[in-house]
């Protein structure tokens, strides 16, 4: 979920509805704001769906100064009108949105809320209506009503309040979910990230865990749920917002398919000196070197690239890798290494999953480094290190430039630190050209598209479920073309390593079975071969998709060779674009698939 608040501007609404559109990523299944004219006037919309269907109910009435917007992506309760937000309590004084999980909520209101109605399945609800309680009860003001809930609540929440009864300001606060204020003159803003603000402001306040904020048009008041004040000073941000049109695409996410030579070369010329030398911060380097282990963390798209990352730094940095889930790792932490060194993925960087594994780590001391897209987002912030792809803003909910943004940028690391360290294999690694044969094998995949759109259509139009095999960094490439098939088309496709599916999974190819053999890498190729060989032999549909150095007459596809380290940066090209035309065959909003966010942001 995103929520944004202004305070002190003219076009409250406005500010509302650009920020809620910019912070679509986070969620789209239902969305609304409510606005007050600080004169008596107040407006409550909202709306199932997305963000558009809200701008379409907001009619030209809807005019105000001091303002609150949300769009969610359910957690308690499915997505209908009455569980979107802003929640209002029920005398009507009190309106709220929340980005979060408040894990106590129905013991909460098993304690104080037995003899108050509700009207959604929401545990924001339960919070606005506590704060209506202790208000009303206690004869609290709105932040002390606010911080006496707080200190009852178990979870994670980003909330932005407004007291219709006082609304000369607006009280928000944070824990574990990302807030950032956003300083004007005369106004001031607050949202879930500093790109939905970008419109208003390049100067922002950092918000920590457990502090609340009071904002008025001219002052920012931060203090901790004991009261303590705190003073803390803007930051600049500087945020280049162009280039998120989709220009003349279907969808953004075949703009951002085509992007991806585009992105090889800019990491070349962002993290070599031109001669094919890696250049690395020295501090990163120097924190690098120490690690006598890498752990690699992160979820969906982004540690598939991970998962390329392991090979990658024991082959040329000579560092042993473990590549973690961040929803398993945090609450499974394994035994680690006398000098550990933490790697987050990240395309967003605002990743709950991601972020509750980052605060325990540095908690325990750790250097932590943060590979993003988003040089703004928490995780970018929150890290000792942070490297940014620069690919630009990707904003299709299926990830495709970051994808290969990411396995780019480590092997740069990878190299950069095996030279460091003095590593053989590091100096026969050369990354910058390894990039460029990626850059033009990714564009012959690319001039391909109409074909891919015949073998998409043949493939998978009308199955229920499909299997992408491979071994070593193919199998890799195979779980992350299995899961773009999956999220964009929802037909039920799975990742196997090619030598596992006969011993058992095997059984599920009938006749017909679409299968995906991926067959690049020389040292496995034969075997791979073989198992695509087994399954044919049993009816299945097998599309084989080789390197050039090993590809036979039966491979319907080739992709240029490349060292196999990095292999995926070519074969998930086809793996892609197969997700993306089955989608466009099936009529579905390739874009925003049912159920998922871009950027999940609770746990
Ligand atoms: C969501 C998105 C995925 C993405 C994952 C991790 O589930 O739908 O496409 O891979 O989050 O996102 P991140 O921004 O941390 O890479």
């Amino acid at each position: 979920c995103g929520i944004v608040g202004v305070i002190g501007k003219a076009d409250a609404t406005q500010v509302l509805l650009n920020g809620l559109d910019k912070l679509e990523y986070r969620g789209y299944d239902s969305a609304g704001i409510y606005v007050n004219d600080q004169n008596g006037h107040d407006y409550l919309v909202k709306r199932v769906g997305r963000i558009q269907a809200l701008k379409d109910a907001v009619g030209p009435e809807v005019q105000g100064t001091l303002g609150i917007g949300h769009t969610r992506w359910a957690t308690n309760g499915g997505p209908t009108e009455a569980n979107a937000h802003p929640h209002v309590s029920n005398d009507g004084r009190f309106y709220l949105v929340h980005n979060g999980v408040i894990t106590n909520a129905a013991s909460l209101r098993q304690q104080y809320l037995t003899d108050v109605e509700l009207h959604s399945d929401t545990d924001t609800e339960i919070v606005v209506q506590l704060i209506a309680l202790f208000a009303a009860q206690d004869q609290l003001d709105a932040k002390a009503a606010l911080r006496k809930t707080l200190q009852l609540l178990h979870g994670s929440y980003a909330f932005s309040l407004i007291d219709r009864d006082h609304p000369e300001a607006l009280y928000v606060a944070k824990n574990k979910s990302p807030l950032l204020i956003g300083k004007g003159d005369g106004f001031n803003v607050v949202a879930s990230d500093a790109l939905a603000m970008i419109n208003e402001t390049d100067q922002y306040v950092e918000l920590k865990d457990e502090e609340i904020v009071t904002l008025t048009k001219d002052a920012i008041e931060i203090e901790t749920l004991a009261g303590d004040k705190i003073s803390r000073e803007p930051f600049t941000v500087v945020i280049d917002d162009a280039n998120v049109g989709k220009g003349t695409y279907p969808f953004f996410m075949l703009k951002e398919i085509d992007e991806q030579p585009v992105v090889m070369r800019r990491l070349v010329e962002k993290y070599t000196d031109g001669h094919g030398n890696v250049v690395l911060p020295e501090a990163l380097l120097a924190a690098l070197k120490q690690a006598d282990r890498l752990y690699i963390v992160a979820a969906g798209t982004s540690y598939h690239a991970g998962l390329v990352g392991k090979p990658l730094f024991e082959t040329l940095a000579g560092v042993p890798t473990e590549v973690d889930l961040a929803s398993e790792f945090g609450y499974h932490i394994p035994l680690l290494s006398k000098h550990p060194f933490f790697i987050f993925l990240s395309q967003s960087g605002e990743t709950a999953d991601i972020r509750q594994v980052l605060v325990k780590i540095k908690a325990l001391g750790h250097p932590t480094l943060t590979i993003t897209n988003v040089g703004s987002s928490t995780l970018a912030r929150e890290a000792d290190y942070c490297l940014e792809l620069h690919a630009g803003p990707e904003i299709a909910v299926a990830s495709t430039k970051a994808y290969t943004g990411q396995i780019g940028l480590e092997a740069l690391v990878a190299q950069g630190l095996g030279i460091a360290k003095g590593n053989q294999k590091a100096a026969e690694f050369d990354a910058a050209h390894q990039l460029g044969l990626a850059a033009a094998g990714q564009q012959a995949l690319i001039d391909q598209k109409d074909r891919l759109h015949e073998i998409a259509t043949d493939m998978f139009k009308t199955t229920r479920n499909a299997f992408y095999i491979g071994r070593g960094t193919d199998y890799y490439a195979s779980l992350e073309a299995a899961l773009k098939l999956k999220e964009i088309s929802y037909v039920q496709a799975e990742g196997f390593a090619a030598g596992e599916l006969k011993h058992g999974t095997i059984s599920l190819i009938e006749k017909d079975t679409p299968v995906v053999a991926y067959i690049s890498d020389p040292v496995t190729a034969a075997h791979t071969r073989s198992n695509a060989d087994e399954i044919a032999a049993r009816g299945g549909k097998v599309l084989r998709i080789a390197s050039a150095s090993q590809a036979t007459d039966e491979d319907q596809l080739v992709v240029n060779d490349i060292d196999p380290l990095v292999s995926p940066l070519l074969t998930i090209i086809p793996g892609q674009l197969l997700g993306y035309y089955t989608s466009v065959d099936r009529g579905y909003d390739v874009d925003k698939p049912r159920n998922l966010a871009k950027s999940v942001t609770v746990e």
